[in-house]
C-alpha cells in the first residue's frame, strides 16, 4: 500500500494520507539552522546543536504520536468551528490533505468547507530563520470571515535540562513582545546572548504564556483561545513561554490571501546585549532588519527560489538516467539529499534521535564523507579538521563530539579501536573528489589541545600505527569498546542493569580480536600507502604496504573460517562468527567489507564468502547481521544479544552494511547481484509495501526487521544512518562505476546485464563530463573514447587544454 507518490520533476515526495504509519519527515536547512517537520506539521527547530540550542520543544514517543509542532489554525468566525490544515492538532476530516517534501522545504495543506490553504515551510540559505508561507484560498460562493493562529512552543534551551530541571525551568522563562514580534529570552539576563523571536506579517493578538492559549488541562487539538476566537495577549513569567500569533483573514469568492511568519535565532555582541544600555531590554536593533526583510512575501518568494537553484546546482554535480526509475530517482535527488542530512545531523537528531543522546560520530562523521563531499567539498574539508581536532594523541579518537562546542563527547570516551581508520578513508575521499592536496599540511589539534598542532598527514599516521601497538593474541586488531559493530562488546560482561554497554569495560581488553578491523585495516593501509606515495614518500608507502600485508597473511591463517570471514574472537580466545558456534556463525561485516577491500580476490576466498553471505544471510528485505540470530543473552558478547532476535545488530537488516557485499560483488564482477542487493532495500522500490515498510519511502533507515523477528520487513530509524552515504557509494562508485580516485575520474561500471546501458553527467574538479556507457556484450570490460579519441585504460585524463565539457564514451563487452 502506498501513502503517496514520487513527483520526480519537482524533486518533492507528496503525501496523500496524514496518518502516514509514522510520521514521515523532512528536514528544513541545510547550514545552521536546523528543523525537522513532519507530515502533518510536527516536529521542532535548533541553532547548530539539537541539545545545546533548542528553539521549540518537542515531546519525543508522545501520545498522540507526534504532537506538538508548527501549527496553524483557522476558525470560521461564523459557524466558529477551527480546524488545522495540517490535520494535526485537531485532526479533521480535511479534502485533498497533501504535504509536499522537497529540497529544504515542506508544503503541507488541504482543503476544510471551501477553504483552502497551504503552509510552506523552509529556511532561507544563509539566515538562521524559518518562514511559514500560510496561503488561504475562500473557494466558497460567500465571503468567508476568518480568524489564523499560528502557534510554537519555545524550548528552554538546553533539550537535555528543558525536559527535566523543571524546579528551575518553571521559573526562568522569559519574553519580550515589541511591535507584534515575540522575543523568546530565558536566560538572557545573565549568561546569555542570544535568544529566538517569532514574527508574523499581520498581527492582531498574541500569546506568550501557554495556559493562557490553550486553557487548563487542554492540549495543542482545542486551544480555549482559538475555540473563543481570540487570543488573550498574554506574557510569559516562568512556566512555558510560546508564540502564538492571531491574524485576520476577510476573503471573497475566490480570493486568496498570504500570511507570513518567521521564527529565528539571533546573537548579539556580548557588550551590546541591551537597548537602551544598562536596561534589561533585548537590543533588537540588530534583528529587526531581517525580520522585516522575510515577512515580506516577495523576499520569501525569493528566498525559495534561491533554496531551489542551490539544489538544483548541488543534485547537479552527478546525475544519472539508467533503466531503472528506483535507482534514478535515489541516486539524482532523494539519496543525495539524505547524505546532506546525515552530513549535517550525523545521529543527532531525527525522529528517532532526540537530538540529546550523541553529538557528531567520529566513525559515522567520515564516512558521510563518503555521499557528501562531490556535493559541497569546502564543507567535508571544514568536517575533517573538525574531526581531526577531536583525535587523540594515541591516535585514538573521541566516538563523538558536540557540533556547538566541536570538542570530544568526555561521557563517552573512546576507545572504539576501528575509529582511527575512518579518518584516513574520509580523507582520502576528500582528496580523490577534489585534489586539494594542501589538506594534508594542515596544522590541526589532538583532543582540542592548543599547541598540539601537527598537520593532518600526521593524524593519518597516528590512526594507522594506533592498530598496529594494539594487537592481539593472533596478531589481529584488539576490537577495544567495539568496532563498527557498536554492538559487540567484547570487553563489557555487564550484568548490571543499566550499564551503558558503549562505555563499561570490565576486562583489560588484551584478548578479544576483531576481523572486522584487520579488513578495515588492510583497506585504510592501502589508501594512506597511496596518499604517501603521491607525495612522494616511497618508504613510508612500502611501510604501510608491508604492514598490510602482515594484516593478510594473519587474516588467512586466523581469520578464515573455511567458507566465509571469521568475525572476531571473544575475551576467551573463542571465534565469533565461525561454523562452530552455535549462534552467530556468519556475519555481514568482516565478508562484506574484506571483499570490498579486495581481500582473497584472487584466491577464491572472496568468491565464497560472497555465496555464503547470499546463501546465510541474504533476504528477501536486505541482508540480515549475521545467523543464526542470538536467541539469549550472552555476557561475553555484549549489547549485540540484548537485541530480540531480527532486530538492530542481532541479525536485524543493517542497511549501513548491506553496500558493502553490493561492492563485495561488484568486485567479483557480479553486477546483478550488486543491483539485486541495492534494489532489496532501495527505499524507493519498497514503496509499494509502505504498509509493512512504514518508514518513508525516500529516505533509507538504519534497520529492517531481519527473518527472524515477527515483523519481518518492517523498517526502523530512517534518515540519520550510514546506509545513505554507503548506498549511494555503492551504487555510483561501484554499480555505475563513476569513481573517483587520486588519478583523476576512473569509470567502470559493473551493471546489470539485462541494462543497454546508461547515461550520466559528472562535474569533477571544474569538469563536466558528459557519459554514456552503451553495453555490447555480457562482461564489465570497458573500452573508453574521451571526445572521439580512444585511450588507454579507465582513467578519463583531465582535458590539458582547459575545456570544461568532456564527453565520455565507454563500450562494455
Ligand atoms: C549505528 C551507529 C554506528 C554503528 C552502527 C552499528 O548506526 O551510529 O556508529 O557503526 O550503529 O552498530
Ligand atoms: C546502540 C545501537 C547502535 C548504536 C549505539 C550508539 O548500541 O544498537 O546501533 O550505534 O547504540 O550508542
Amino acid at each position: 500500500m502506498k501513502f503517496g507518490y514520487f513527483d520526480d520533476k519537482k524533486r518533492e515526495y507528496v503525501i496523500t494520507q496524514p496518518d502516514t504509519p509514522l510520521p514521515w519527515i523532512n528536514y528544513l536547512g541545510c547550514e545552521a539552522y536546523f528543523g525537522i517537520i513532519s507530515n502533518t506539521a510536527g516536529g521542532y527547530s535548533f541553532y547548530r546543536d539539537a541539545r545545546l540550542r533548542r528553539l521549540t520543544r518537542y515531546r519525543y514517543n508522545n501520545v498522540p504520536l507526534d504532537f506538538g509542532g508548527r501549527y496553524v489554525y483557522l476558525r470560521d468566525n461564523e459557524s466558529k468551528e477551527f480546524w488545522s490544515p495540517s490535520w494535526q492538532p485537531t485532526r479533521h476530516d480535511l479534502e485533498d490533505y497533501t504535504c509536499r517534501h522537497g529540497m529544504g522545504y515542506s508544503v503541507i495543506g488541504s482543503s476544510y468547507d471551501g477553504i483552502e490553504a497551504h503552509t510552506r515551510y523552509f529556511v532561507p540559505l544563509g539566515e538562521n530563520l524559518e518562514i511559514w508561507q500560510l496561503t488561504v484560498t475562500n473557494r466558497r460562493e460567500t465571503k468567508a470571515t476568518l480568524s489564523g493562529f499560528a502557534s510554537i512552543e519555545f524550548c528552554l534551551w538546553d533539550a537535555q535540562d528543558d525536559a527535566t530541571n523543571f524546579q528551575r525551568n518553571f521559573n526562568t522563562g522569559q519574553v519580550e513582545v515589541e511591535d507584534g514580534v515575540i522575543y523568546h529570552k530565558t536566560e538572557y539576563r545573565e549568561r546569555r546572548n542570544h535568544f529566538a523571536y517569532f514574527a508574523c506579517s499581520e498581527p492582531v493578538g498574541f500569546d506568550t504564556q501557554r495556559e493562557a492559549f490553550l486553557g487548563r488541562y487542554r492540549g495543542w487539538d482545542k486551544p480555549e483561545t482559538v475555540e473563543a476566537g481570540a487570543l488573550s495577549n498574554s506574557i510569559a513569567h516562568g512556566w512555558s513561554p510560546i508564540g502564538a500569533h492571531q491574524v485576520s483573514l476577510e476573503l471573497g469568492p475566490g480570493e486568496t490571501k498570504q500570511i507570513v511568519f518567521v521564527l529565528g535565532y539571533h546573537e548579539n555582541p556580548v557588550e551590546d546585549k541591551f537597548d537602551p544600555a544598562g536596561s534589561q531590554t533585548i537590543n533588537k536593533k540588530t534583528v529587526k532588519p531581517t525580520i522585516a526583510k522575510y515577512l515580506n512575501g516577495v523576499e520569501a518568494d525569493a528566498a525559495v527560489e534561491k533554496l531551489r537553484l542551490y539544489w538544483e546546482q548541488t543534485l547537479g554535480v552527478f546525475q544519472v538516467n539508467t533503466p531503472d526509475i528506483h535507482t534514478n530517482r535515489m541516486v539524482n535527488i532523494w539519496n543525495a539529499y539524505q547524505c546532506m542530512a546525515t552530513f549535517n545531523m550525523s545521529r543527532s537528531a531525527s525522529f528517532y534521535e532526540s537530538g540529546i543522546g550523541r553529538g557528531l560520530g567520529f566513525r559515522d562523521s567520515n564516512q558521510d564523507l563518503l555521499g557528501f563531499v562531490h556535493m559541497v567539498p569546502s564543507r567535508a574539508r571544514e568536517r575533517i579538521l573538525d574531526l581531526a581536532a577531536t583525535q587523540l594523541p594515541t591516535g585514538g579518537a573521541y566516538h563523538q563530539y558536540q557540533p556547538l562546542t566541536k570538542r570530544g563527547n568526555n561521557d563517552i570516551g573512546g576507545g572504539f579501536n576501528d575509529d582511527p581508520h575512518w579518518l584516513i578513508i574520509g580523507v582520502n575521499a576528500y582528496l580523490k573528489e577534489t585534489g586539494d592536496w594542501s589538506i594534508l599540511d594542515e596544522p590541526v589539534q589532538y583532543d582540542n589541545e592548543p599547541g598540539s598542532e601537527q598537520p593532518l598527514y600526521e593524524h593519518l599516521q597516528r590512526s594507522f600505527n594506533y592498530t598496529l601497538s594494539r594487537l592481539g593474541p593472533h596478531g589481529l586488531p584488539l576490537i577495544g569498546r567495539a568496532d563498527w559493530n557498536d554492538c559487540l562488546n567484547l570487553n563489557c560482561f555487564s550484568d548490571t542493569p543499566g550499564q551503558s554497554f558503549q562505555t563499561t569495560t570490565n576486562k583489560d581488553g588484551k584478548v578479544a580480536e576483531s576481523v572486522f578491523i584487520a579488513g578495515l585495516f588492510v583497506y585504510a593501509g592501502r589508501e594512506l600507502a597511496a596518499i604517501a606515495k603521491m607525495r612522494g614518500l616511497e618508504t613510508e608507502a612500502s611501510r604501510y604496504i608491508g604492514e598490510t600485508e602482515k594484516m593478510l597473511a594473519v587474516i588467512n591463517e586466523h581469520g578464515w573460517d573455511g567458507e566465509w570471514f571469521l568475525r572476531a574472537y571473544d575475551d576467551f580466545g573463542r571465534k565469533i562468527g565461525s561454523k562452530d558456534c552455535e549462534e552467530g556463525k556468519i556475519f555481514i561485516e568482516s565478508n562484506g567489507f574484506c571483499a570490498l577491500a579486495g581481500i582473497g580476490l584472487e584466491d577464491g576466498k572472496a568468491a565464497s564468502a560472497m555465496d555464503a553471505v547470499g546463501k546465510h544471510l541474504a533476504t528477501k528485505h536486505g541482508i540480515v547481521v549475521q545467523q543464526p540470530a542470538y536467541s539469549k543473552y550472552y555476557l561475553e558478547l555484549g549489547e549485540i544479544s540484548s537485541y530480540p532476535p531480527g532486530y538492530k545488530e542481532n541479525a536485524g537488516i543493517f542497511c549501513h552494511v548491506n553496500p558493502w557485499v553490493m561492492i563485495g560483488e561488484t568486485r567479483l564482477g557480479h553486477g546483478d547481484a550488486a543491483h539485486d542487493y541495492y534494489s532489496r532495500i532501495n527505499p524507493s522500490a519498497r514503496e509499494e509495501i509502505g504498509d509493512l515498510h512504514r518508514c518513508e519511502p525516500y529516505v533509507y533507515a538504519q534497520m529492517i526487521a531481519g527473518k527472524d523477528a515477527p515483523t519481518f520487513g518492517e523498517a526502523k530509524n530512517s534518515w540519520l544512518t550510514g546506509t545513505a552515504a554507503w548506498n549511494y557509494y555503492a551504487i555510483v562508485q561501484w554499480i555505475l562505476g563513476i569513481r573517483t580516485s587520486l588519478d583523476g575520474l576512473e569509470i567502470a561500471p559493473v551493471i546489470p546485464k539485462n541494462w543497454p546501458g546508461f547515461t550520466a553527467t559528472r562535474r569533477f574538479r571544474d569538469v563536466v563530463y558528459e557519459i554514456a556507457i552503451e553495453r555490447r556484450g555480457d562482461g564489465n570490460s570497458i573500452a573508453l573514447t574521451v571526445d572521439g579519441e580512444a585511450i588507454e585504460g579507465n582513467v578519463v585524463p583531465t582535458p590539458a587544454d582547459g575545456r570544461k565539457t568532456v564527453t565520455v564514451k565507454g563500450i562494455l563487452s
